[in-house]
């Protein structure tokens, strides 16, 4: 059976996307695959994969899967380079892979600043330097994830901002440095995103009324919003943005982002 969604915006690209198995990610990788890309993504979970390649093959989609945890750099490097001999190439890989919870600055372990800083910022690093040389061949892109907290200061997310802000440096590093191999390197800043991880352990319920109003477009984001600026980054309609993060938050950081 054909990918029963294929259109021409990514129609014969590879996209490597880590945590592509749920959330966020997820979605993004659902999306992609819907304008026409095969999928490789990775997650630490084995059951949230499984269930993801169901769907795509279901839907006449390609999608290959390995347990993966971006903390760990030869686990990274052999999941690109297994994903890279099973399709021939990547073109886009999307850095998704994050962990989050609330923690006063105060309270929170070295190791739990330093797990979370782990997973985001050297995990996006090890990701984009595993697939250098792949994106090298195809004149490819990055897509990182990031957010928004770091932009002014979030309590009890302390360990998240310092992470996000090295995702964000590391996009504009990475946009300066590889450029010149054709290589763009973008990120996506969501905001408070509905039916996400995050948002179930960042947003205390009785705080939901109050975050709401303070949404200058008046509701809360759809993880459809966010894969909607990946699919645009993705596609040639953005061939001349690079170092670029786009926040898709409904104008909710410019009134602050902390929740309480
Ligand atoms: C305080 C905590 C904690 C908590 C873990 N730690 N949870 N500290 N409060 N709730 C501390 C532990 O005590 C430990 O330090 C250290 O962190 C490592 O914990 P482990 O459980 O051993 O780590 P691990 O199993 O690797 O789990 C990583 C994790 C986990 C980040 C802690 O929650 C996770 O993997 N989550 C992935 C899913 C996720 O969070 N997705 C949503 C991302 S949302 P000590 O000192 O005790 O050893 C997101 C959006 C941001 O990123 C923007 C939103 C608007």
């Amino acid at each position: 059976m054909n990918n029963v969604f294929a259109d021409s915006i990514l129609q014969g690209k590879v996209a490597f996307v880590t945590g592509g198995a749920t959330g966020i990610t997820g979605g993004i990788a659902r999306a992609f695959f819907e304008h026409g890309a095969k999928l490789a993504i990775t997650s630490r979970k084995e059951e949230n994969l499984i269930a993801k390649k169901q769907y795509i093959e279901e839907n006449g989609g390609e999608c290959f899967t390995v347990v993966s945890d971006v903390r760990d750099y030869a686990a990274v490097e052999n999941a690109i380079n297994a994903a890279r001999e099973h399709f021939g190439k990547i073109d886009i890989v999307v850095n998704g892979a994050a962990g989050n919870f609330l923690s006063p600055a105060s309270e929170l372990s070295a190791n739990g600043f330093g797990t979370v800083v782990d997973i985001d910022t050297k995990g996006t690093f090890n990701v984009c330097r595993a697939a250098f040389e792949s994106l090298k061949e195809t004149r490819g892109q990055i897509i990182n994830v990031s957010a928004t907290l770091h932009y002014l200061a979030t309590p009890m997310q302390i360990h998240v901002s310092a992470a996000k802000a090295g995702v964000d440096a590391i996009t504009r590093n990475l946009a300066v440095e590889w450029g010149r191999f054709g290589i763009r390197v973008n990120g996506i800043a969501p905001g408070p995103i509905e039916d996400t991880e995050g948002m179930k352990r960042l947003l205390m319920p009785e705080l939901r009324d109050k975050l709401l109003r303070r949404i200058p477009v008046g509701r809360f984001g759809r993880i459809e919003d966010i894969e909607n600026a990946a699919l645009f980054l993705a596609s040639d309609a953005a061939s001349y943005i690079s170092g670029e993060t786009i926040i898709v938050d409904g104008g909710a950081w410019l009134l602050g982002t902390s929740f309480s």
